[in-house]
């Protein structure tokens, strides 16, 4: 096994790329941080953090006072390259179809070739659509056609390795799920999933599962697609079950009773930038194949809506309806608002004006732009309708008997 120390270039120092840094520094390696935000930079090289991650800050400062870690706006020589920048949708795409965007990676990719050498590994870990490790190589022989080497036929080889291996961390655990959790390798060569292995084992702990590029790719994707199309059950199972009059919460309890079944639970939609995005990258390459994974999809980013015409519905018995929202964040118990249903629900419920609305988010402090948000106590006391959206603990405990006299729309649960 080569355990040498490297030099590694992380390019994009956001939640996947900073805390990979941090911890090849701290394991020996000199690590170069890049990233296009000058800010960030220069936040990072006075040891601190620009993202909210548990015990990031303290790996950080030790990573940086080390010497082993430094930020930069450009990338420099090294021996390997870890790309995780940005793969979200194009935002204006004709027929409004969720196509990827590739302009992060390839950005990223034409930086760093110009100081690419013969011998360099190249790994991708951001969430990317089948074929996208092929793209950088693609790139890669374009931009430097002195590392393209003629194979057999009219195939060319790299002389740089490149692999993928995506990145499956949790928010909120990502120092630990960063050792522990297992790791998928797919190399667009045997030998450059070998490679990118070596340097995993530097600070990973869990299973090395080497495959090509492809697989991997597909298997990231394949995860979060997974959860999506069973929550998409769950979802529509509440809607279906509201329909007929039946408690949702105790029906799943009931179903799962079985040794063999096992549904999730439902909420007001699917948020985070993963669930709620990666399954469009198999949708666009595969539209017609791809029913199910696309049908979950809608099933999942309909649910607000469905939720907030139930809202409407019951503020009508209301002269000047005042509607408490409780909880913003995609899951509970974090401040992460990113393509978060509860608050889409509560924005709109806000555009709309259907009533007076009262946001509540306890792992928020003051307010968002110009949302502001409100005590749980207060919401409790002058709500006419309450409506959960996230399943916090703070509202697991709230008194039964302080909901006695309002309508409850709960989303999650938690008064079932
Ligand atoms: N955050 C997660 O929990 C998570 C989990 C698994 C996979 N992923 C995937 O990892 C990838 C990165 O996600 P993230 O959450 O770290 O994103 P992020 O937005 O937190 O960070 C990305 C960083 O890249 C920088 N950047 C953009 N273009 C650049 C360029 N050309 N050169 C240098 N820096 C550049 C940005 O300034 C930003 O700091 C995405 O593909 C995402 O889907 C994220």
């Amino acid at each position: 096994m080569n355990r040498q120390r490297q030099t590694v270039v992380v390019v994009g120092l956001g939640y996947i790329g900073l805390p990979t840094a941090s911890i090849l520094a701290t394991r020996g390696h000199t690590v170069i941080g890049v990233d296009v935000n000058e800010g960030t930079v220069r936040t990072i090289n006075s040891g601190k953090i620009h993202i909210v991650e548990p015990d990031l800050d303290v790996l950080v400062r030790s990573a940086v006072n080390s010497g082993n870690l430094k930020a930069v706006t450009a990338p420099e020589e090294g021996d390997a390259f870890i790309l995780a920048v940005p793969t979200p949708f194009v935002q204006e795409s004709p027929g409004h179809e969720k196509v990827p965007d590739l302009s992060y990676i390839d950005a990223a990719t034409r930086s760093i070739a110009p100081f690419l050498r013969e011998g360099n590994l190249v790994i991708l870990e951001s969430t990317s659509p089948v074929g996208t490790t092929e793209r950088i190589a693609g790139l890669i022989a374009e931009l430097r056609p002195d590392l393209a080497q003629e194979g057999s036929g009219a195939r060319k080889y790299l002389s740089v390795h490149l692999a993928h291996c995506p990145e499956r961390v949790l928010p909120g655990h990502i120092l630990r799920e960063l050792v522990d959790n297992d790791r998928i390798i797919g190399g667009i060569t045997r030998v450059a999933a070998e490679k990118a292995r070596d340097l995993y084992k530097s600070f990973c702990n869990g299973g090395m599962h080497l495959t090509d590029a492809r697989t991997a790719e597909m298997a990231k994707l394949v995860e979060n697609s997974s959860r999506d199309v069973s929550i998409a059950f769950a979802n529509e199972l509440s809607m279906i079950c509201d329909k007929l009059g039946i408690n949702v919460w105790e029906l799943i309890e009931l179903a799962n009773r079985h040794p063999r079944v096992n549904i999730l639970q439902p909420g007001p939609g699917v948020g985070g930038h993963c669930i709620a995005v990666d399954p469009w990258f198999i949708v666009a390459a595969a539209p017609k194949e791809a029913r199910l994974i696309r049908t979950a999809r809608e099933v999942n980013d309909a649910k607000p809506h469905w939720v907030l015409d139930r809202v409407r519905a019951k503020a009508e018995r209301f002269k000047d309806p005042v509607i408490g929202c409780l909880g913003l964040s995609f899951k509970a118990n974090i401040d992460d608002l990113r393509e978060s249903p509860a608050m889409e629900i509560t924005l709109e419920l806000i555009r709309s004006g259907v009533g007076r609305v009262m946001a509540c988010e306890p792992n928020i402090e003051g307010g968002r732009g110009d949302l502001p948000l409100h005590e749980m106590d207060e919401v409790l006391r002058e709500a006419d309708i309450l409506l959960v959206l996230v399943d916090h603990e703070e509202f697991k405990d709230i008194d039964r008997e302080l909901l006695k006299e309002k309508v409850v729309i709960d989303t999650r649960g938690v008064w079932r």
